[in-house]
């Protein structure tokens, strides 16, 4: 009887919206902030689908609480990513914030996340740096130290002695410049010259021009991913592969969402990466027929993988502490975090909340007609070089 009279207490307070609070609780909001238009649209769109597509797979429902995915355009624009990641917390009270599709958006949202005790699950950004800056910040993408490390070291046995580097001139093309040259020289090769490219309408003719006439065995590039296409065209049109210079890059210029536009000038290309929509396992091709099912045929891209990956880690997170949404429970549950990726297998980083991942050795070839990166070598269970680095001292 008690319990009935209580019962019914309960709804007549729930119907006259008394204890909303508690029913706002059975929903766990997910602020995903991405450049949906602008020059990194191609992330944005990669990202959300990943996300989405994780969603859809493993439903909307975790440990009882409704998921709610609320995606915000920053247009690339590391002010815009602030004031969204703050308004986010404080009037959408989302339980995390995630995406984060360049290096300056992540670090903008990092104050918000610490200040908030919010996780920030950056699922693309890769400089190094970045994890440092919040200890609510865990990583689903990569690093650059991390991918250009193998390239680096794939370079040096494989006959090119010397080399010069072109990369975007920001905090990700900086760290893949720094490890290129010191891995490479490490190895015995010889750096010929370092270049460094605007980010915002970037003409890499005058570096090409000058690369040629230096004749390295090869030149080392990075562009982040959606710039590749453009950089590749000026390769091209300038003679480089004509006048012998190899290219070597990492993954992100032989980006999957945009290699198959980039034609001739792509084949032979040697990069080194975490993931290529070509890894041959049972759980990757599912995942890329999902994936190009759900898109309107648009490959899956490294980006994809961040997203659908980082949705994993909040589900999860979510199954551990039973539906507890405080920042500092959720980011403890991600960190050590094991699983089998569509890209193979990765593990969170305790220590530094970065991804530890296979990174492999892939050519540019045609499969069937179209261009993938197929994967021929690996290095595996690759930490962020840099970060393994400061801890031996
Ligand atoms: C970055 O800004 O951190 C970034 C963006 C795109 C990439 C790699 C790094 O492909």
């Amino acid at each position: 009887m008690r319990m009935r009279i209580l019962k019914a207490a309960a709804s007549l307070a729930l119907a006259a919206g008394l204890i909303t609070p508690a029913l706002a609780e059975e929903v766990v909001k997910i602020g995903l902030i991405l450049p949906m238009t602008g020059p990194s649209a191609s992330t944005g769109r990669q990202v959300s689908a990943g996300a989405k597509l994780y969603m859809a797979e493993h439903g909307d429902t975790v440990a009882g609480k409704k998921i709610e995915l609320i995606l915000k355009d920053d247009t690339g624009t590391a002010d815009v990513t602030k004031r969204l990641a703050q308004e986010l917390v404080v009037r959408d009270k989302v339980n995390v914030l995630a995406g984060f599709g360049l290096t300056p958006l992540a670090l903008a949202a990092a104050p918000v996340a610490t200040q908030a005790k919010v996780p920030e699950v950056v699922m693309a950004a890769a400089t190094s740096i970045i994890t440092e800056k919040s200890p609510f910040i865990v990583r689903s993408s990569f690093t650059l130290p991390q991918v250009t490390k193998g390239i680096a070291q794939w370079a040096g046995k494989n006959e090119i002695k010397r080399a010069s580097t072109l990369v975007t001139d920001y905090g990700p093309g900086i760290d893949a410049e720094k490890t290129f040259v010191e891995v490479f020289g490490a190895g015995g090769g010889e750096v010929v010259s370092t270049a460094r490219v605007p980010l915002q309408n970037p003409d890499f003719g005058p570096f090409l021009q000058k690369v040629k006439d230096e004749k390295p065995d090869a030149v080392f590039v990075f562009v982040p991913s959606g710039f590749g296409g453009v950089f590749m065209k000026q390769f091209r049109d300038r003679g480089l592969a004509d006048a012998g210079v190899k290219l070597i890059v990492t993954g992100d210029v032989t980006d999957d969402d945009l290699l198959p536009a980039m034609g001739e000038a792509a084949v032979g290309v040697t990069s080194s990466h975490h993931y290529s929509a070509a890894h041959p396992s049972e759980a990757n091709k599912a995942f890329v027929a999902a994936f190009e099912k759900a898109n309107d045929g648009m490959r899956p891209n490294f980006m994809a993988v961040g997203g659908y990956d980082g949705m994993r880690l909040i589900y999860e997170a979510l199954k551990k502490t039973d539906g507890d949404t405080n920042g500092v429970k959720l980011v403890d549950a991600m960190k050590g975090m094991s699983f089998e990726s569509v890209r193979g297998p990765v593990t969170i980083d305790p220590e530094t909340r970065d991804i530890v991942q296979n990174v492999y050795i892939r050519k540019v070839e045609a499969v069937d007609g179209k261009l993938y990166n197929v994967e021929f070598d690996v290095l595996e269970a690759v930490p962020d070089p840099v970060k393994a680095a400061a801890k031996k001292g």
